[in-house]
């Protein structure tokens, strides 16, 4: 299945391209950020929620550490070096997963590590209905299809395991190779956090079905509530799970291009590891080595950055609070977000109004005119999979942190940040586009 473009975004071609390129459409939340980009350029006012960008600045000792590896200029292992793997073996440990250094697997940005897993596995993968748009994309990039499985209400990033099971069995008797299933804890895009039993659950289908479970965990660390436990797939299912992570939501250093993978123990994470090599040796060679430094130091989890990632997760949690109450009084429907940067609010309470006033009937609909009157980027949730005329968007406002590192600090050490001026401005600047749509543009 492709996923449209939505309005204000890069349209597909609607010709054939020359060479018979392959059409491959820009990630839309790329997409989002580089049309809000040229709005700006253009002098539109315009308010960035549409990127998934943590917005606070990286920490001083980070980049000394970074400045300190420059000059690291040879390639070094595919795997990355054995101070990365023991780094991240470590972290994993503290978290209750004790990991083999030689099952660590870095590469440039978990993204990267994603794709090499499923061209490595190389066959149909389950993915969460809403789930991050890269899931489906680059399955469909490795030449397999991306089956969506709902949600269970609530909690984000888990296919509901039952649909899962009936989605797969039904999948392997139309001659479909299912080999995997993604999740996400927490999640993008719903800023939700599915719970232990459900995850126990799916690990238990995903055994029964003989899938590997690939467990996305880059927002592990910025689960708002930091005494909840994060349920684990990898202590579920440990023969068949495989973690990820990165640099680049915590510390905010996603432009670094960095991340980590923990393969399962036994003869088949081993197997895993040895295709995850090849196709890496074949693609990056090797994940750039001053990042690996850096990265290093960062799974290392010093203090001081510790209480960086820690004022980090306050931050986000003060503000996409504030954003779900502001969506909330115009009544929308918003859960409580519990993770991370996002909201995902639902605007199907006005959907009669919003048909009647703007013409919409879709979710797309509904951000390109939120887009094209207000300026106000967001991303419609048939992106992540959702129905097209489901009224979700999600929504993430950790640009609006600050615009430079002056104000971004400032946020982070804010007893209030949401009531720093700035945020405060953006704040009321949506509240105004919502009551403005919702009460039809007068
Ligand atoms: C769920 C999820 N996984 C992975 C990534 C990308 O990670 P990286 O920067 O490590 O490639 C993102 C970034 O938006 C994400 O939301």
């Amino acid at each position: 299945m492709t996923v449209p473009a939505a309005p204000g975004l890069a349209p597909s071609p609607a010709v054939p391209l020359p060479h018979g390129l392959r059409p491959v459409p820009l990630s839309p939340t790329l997409a989002i950020n580089e049309a809000l980009a040229r709005k700006s350029r253009e002098g539109l006012p315009v308010l960035p929620f549409g990127f998934g960008e943590a917005g606070i600045p990286i920490h001083p000792s980070l980049i000394r550490e970074l400045a300190a590896a420059a000059g690291r200029g040879a390639y070094g292992p595919v795997a990355g070096s054995a101070a990365l793997r023991a780094a991240a073996a470590g972290y994993w440990e503290r978290r209750g997963l004790p990991t083999d250094p030689d099952l660590v697997v870095s590469g440039p940005g978990s993204k990267a590590l994603l794709f090499g897993l499923l061209t490595a596995l190389g066959g149909d993968v389950v993915v969460p209905a809403p789930s991050w748009v890269t899931y489906a994309a680059q399955t469909e990039l490795t030449g397999a299809a991306a089956i969506r499985v709902a949600t269970p209400p609530g909690e984000g990033g888990v296919p509901s395991p039952a649909l899962l099971a009936d989605a797969v069995v039904r999948a392997r008797a139309r001659g479909r190779t299912v080999r995997a299933v993604v999740l996400t804890l927490p999640d993008n895009p719903t800023g939700t956090l599915a719970g232990e039993e459900t995850v126990a659950r799916v690990c238990a289908v995903a055994r029964d079905l003989d899938l590997v479970i690939i467990c996305d965990e880059i927002y592990r660390d910025l689960v708002h509530d930091p005494g909840r436990v994060l349920p684990s797939a990898a202590a579920h299912a440990p023969e068949r799970t495989v973690v990820t992570t990165a640099l680049s939501k915590q510390h905010a250093a996603g432009g670094w291009r960095i991340g980590v993978a923990r393969l399962p123990d036994g003869p088949f994470g081993h197997a895993l590891r040895a295709s995850l090599l090849g196709i890496g040796s074949e693609i990056w060679s090797s994940p750039p080595a001053p990042m690996q430094h850096a990265a290093a130091y960062a799974f290392g989890e010093p203090d001081e950055l510790v209480a960086h990632v820690a004022r980090g997760r306050r931050l986000h949690a003060a503000v996409t609070t504030a954003v779900a109450a502001r969506f909330r009084a115009a009544g929308a429907l918003v859960r409580e977000p519990e993770a991370a940067f996002y909201l995902y609010p639902d605007l199907e309470p006005l959907r009669d109004r919003l048909r009647a006033e703007h013409g919409v009937r879709t979710g797309a609909d509904l951000t390109g005119l939120l887009l094209e009157r207000y300026g106000l980027g967001v991303l419609p949730g048939v992106v992540f999979g959702d129905a097209p005329e489901a009224l979700r968007m999600r929504v993430a406002p950790s640009l609006v942190y600050g615009a430079d590192d002056e104000h971004r600090h400032a946020a982070l050490a804010a007893a209030d940040p949401a009531a720093l001026p700035w945020i405060a401005a953006a704040l009321d600047r949506l509240s105004g586009i919502l009551a403005d749509v919702a009460g039809g543009g007068r």
